[in-house]
């Protein structure tokens, strides 16, 4: 819930100083990779997607993209592919594709990548408003639960306060082309 709350506040890419940063690469475009591994990577991302049931990866080829998946994509989006929400890179377990998903679309996002842009809305909403949609939205998602809050007893046993890694983002970015 906070977490949706602090998007909405500072959007992502948006110009606003606390905005997420994090790109996608052009792997294609940018000669990162060859044509060949961008369709093995391309099958190792359906594979390990929901929509293997409809898109049948072929497993030859995935198995050959799961290398490169590793070393080239398991930074953001992690090992597994569940995506890390702090970079905004988004989970490829799903099947929940933001520029489209047929075997044409994924392929297209990991050879020219894409930096989706939403705008901050922290001054054009009040705080009220802010938090009614970010409560909204978490609806709609399922309402996932916040992570759990330990209980306060002992002072040596209290949880430390989370730490939120600031230099994060532009660490990825630096990673990044541009
Ligand atoms: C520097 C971090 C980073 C790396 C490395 C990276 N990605 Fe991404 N990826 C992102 C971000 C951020 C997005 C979301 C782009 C947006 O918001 O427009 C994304 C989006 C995607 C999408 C679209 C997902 C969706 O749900 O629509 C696919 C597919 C994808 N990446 C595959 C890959 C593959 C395959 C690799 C490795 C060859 C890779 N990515 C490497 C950060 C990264």
């Amino acid at each position: 819930m906070e977490d949706i709350e602090h998007t909405l506040r500072v959007g992502i890419r948006s110009g606003h100083p606390d905005a997420r940063m994090s790109m996608m690469p052009a792997f294609g475009r940018d000669n990162m990779l060859t044509d060949a591994q961008i369709s093995d990577v391309t099958e190792q991302v359906v594979a390990m997607s929901s929509a293997r049931a409809r898109l049948h990866p072929d497993l030859r080829a995935a198995a050959r993209g799961a290398l490169v998946y590793q070393e080239q994509c398991a930074v953001c989006h992690g090992a597994t592919g569940t995506g890390d929400r702090a970079l905004g890179a988004p989970s490829l377990t799903d099947d929940v594709w933001l520029y489209g998903g047929s075997r044409e679309e994924i392929r297209r996002q990991i050879e020219l990548g894409r930096g989706g842009v939403m705008p901050s809305w922290e001054r054009r909403f009040d705080d009220g408003t802010l938090r009614a949609l970010a409560y909204y939205v978490h609806q709609m998602g399922g309402g996932e639960a916040d992570a759990p809050v330990a209980p306060p007893t002992l002072p040596s046993a209290a949880a430390p306060a989370p730490v939120v890694d600031q230099d994060q983002d532009e660490r990825a970015a630096g990673g990044a082309p541009h």
